[in-house]
């Protein structure tokens, strides 16, 4: 039989229960994980949470705040603190950071104002203001010096001009910064941030760790995401592990995948892609072209991804209401499609134009796929271009499984071609002279 807990092994236990928010005697408490304690204590300059997504990182920054203004307080620092947060879109900015920032502050001495039109949250007693802000619109970076410090919430999707303007901003008072973000390829926060970190810059501290860190992560969630990607693209997004994806097609294909519910108040143009196949899969990719300002994104929803299969039962799950592009290297796949109530048309196959039009997609935040497309995903981790002699011209990628990229491409290669880039045309009043 078990023995029966002491008071004593209770109440230790009781202490180590991690507590998130909860109030205990009067005050918020927050057991941080290892790597959040590791993030809290940092001095340094520039310090980064780069770590897999739900692992507790947009949490920090309100903490951080918080200890900010304790050190500024005790420096006599009273008045008029200037501090900045800034999301990569307004989108982010409205929907996680902000709120998470709002929430911490509640029912705090650091409880102020969120005047959201603004985008600023007022600190009270006079204590100073925080800009919140978001790296999508131009100039907004621009401005006086900060001394509370500026705060980067998903910060690898930022341009790096935007960690410029940051680097402007915080230069004179020499304020810190704070980075939480899962990271991404090839970009400023690799070569400008991490690398640094790893020569042994002083005035750098990177801390990297996994989704399920965070103890509240479901772990059924962190293997089932295992399961369906390859392991490069799940070490980057689940473990916060920056990988080298040599070779791939699409590198940073991670970019666009959303939850699916981010697709359900999507309007738009229906469409769809097809890739025909009876001992491979057949894969048809299903969404919506949203268009605004002549920019057009699109999301893709829903996937049929089955072999030997009749056309006849994939048409059940196909969108009648959409336009179909599909290969059309098979006219008779085209006619069973169009019997059965489905308009078709024959895409642009012209690999080299399709595979141009989907990364400019991927890097204009012009592309996003939900997590339920998962052999869309899967594929495009390990699409690959075969090992390349140097000098020699890129080839085409490596055959095999392409299905459900092949009808990406399609999509959006058609797209491409029946859109043709928006121009916008200015006229300009020319004065005669005399
Ligand atoms: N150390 C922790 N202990 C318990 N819950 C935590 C901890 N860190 C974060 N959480 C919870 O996990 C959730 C996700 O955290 P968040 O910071 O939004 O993740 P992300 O890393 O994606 O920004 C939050 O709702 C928060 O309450
Ligand atoms: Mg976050």
């Amino acid at each position: 039989m078990a023995k029966a807990k002491s008071k004593k092994t209770q109440a230790v236990e009781e202490k180590h229960k991690s507590r998130w928010g909860d109030v205990v005697d009067g005050q918020k408490q927050y057991d941080l994980h290892s790597g959040q304690s590791q993030i809290m204590k940092s001095n340094k300059r520039f310090t980064a949470a780069v770590a897999g997504t739900g692992g507790g990182k947009t949490v920090l920054g309100p903490l951080w705040f918080a200890k900010r203004v304790k050190e500024m307080v005790a420096k006599g620092k009273t008045t008029g603190l200037k501090g900045m947060v800034i999301a990569p879109t307004y989108k982010v900015l409205s929907r996680a950071t902000a709120p998470t920032l709002v929430d911490t502050f509640r029912d705090t001495p650091l409880e102020g104002r969120y005047l959201e039109s603004k985008g600023q949250y007022i600190f009270p007693n006079n204590l100073g203001i925080l800009y919140l802000l978001s790296a999508d619109s131009p100039n907004g970076l621009e401005g006086g010096q900060l001394d509370l410090g500026a705060w980067l919430d998903e910060a690898g999707q930022m341009t790096y001009s935007a960690w410029l303007a940051i680097l402007r901003r915080t230069g004179v008072n020499q304020a810190p910064v704070l980075i939480t973000t899962t990271p991404y390829l090839n970009n400023w926060l690799k070569t400008k941030v991490l690398d640094l970190y790893l020569k042994g810059d002083k005035d750098y501290m990177v801390v990297t760790w996994a989704s399920i860190s965070n103890p509240t992560y479901p772990k059924d969630e962190y293997d089932r995401a295992k399961r369906s990607m390859p392991k490069s693209m799940f070490d980057m997004m689940y473990n916060g592990l920056f990988t080298s994806m040599e070779g791939l097609v699409y590198p940073s294909f991670h970019l666009c995948i959303r939850d699916p519910n981010d697709f359900h108040d999507v309007d738009g143009r229906a469409l769809g892609g097809i890739d025909f196949g009876w001992r491979a899969p057949f894969c048809a990719l299903q969404g919506k072209l949203f268009v605004q300002d002549g920019r057009d994104v699109l999301y893709i929803h829903a996937e049929r991804y089955k072999n030997k299969c009749k056309i006849a039962e994939h048409v059940k799950y196909m969108d009648k209401s959409a336009i179909w592009y599909a290969d059309p290297s098979d006219p008779e796949s085209i006619k069973d499609l169009r019997d059965e109530g489905l308009r078709v048309v024959p895409a642009i196959n012209d690999v080299d134009f399709g595979i141009r039009q989907v990364n400019e997609r991927i890097n204009s935040a012009r592309l996003f796929v939900s997590t339920s497309c998962e052999a869309l995903i899967t594929e495009a981790g390990g699409y690959m271009y075969p090992d390349c002699e140097e000098g020699k011209e890129q080839e085409k990628p490596i055959d095999g499984m392409d299905h459900a990229m092949d009808a990406l491409r399609y999509l959006s290669a058609s797209i491409a071609r029946k859109r043709p880039r928006y121009r916008e045309r200015q006229s300009v009043i020319i004065r005669r002279m005399g």
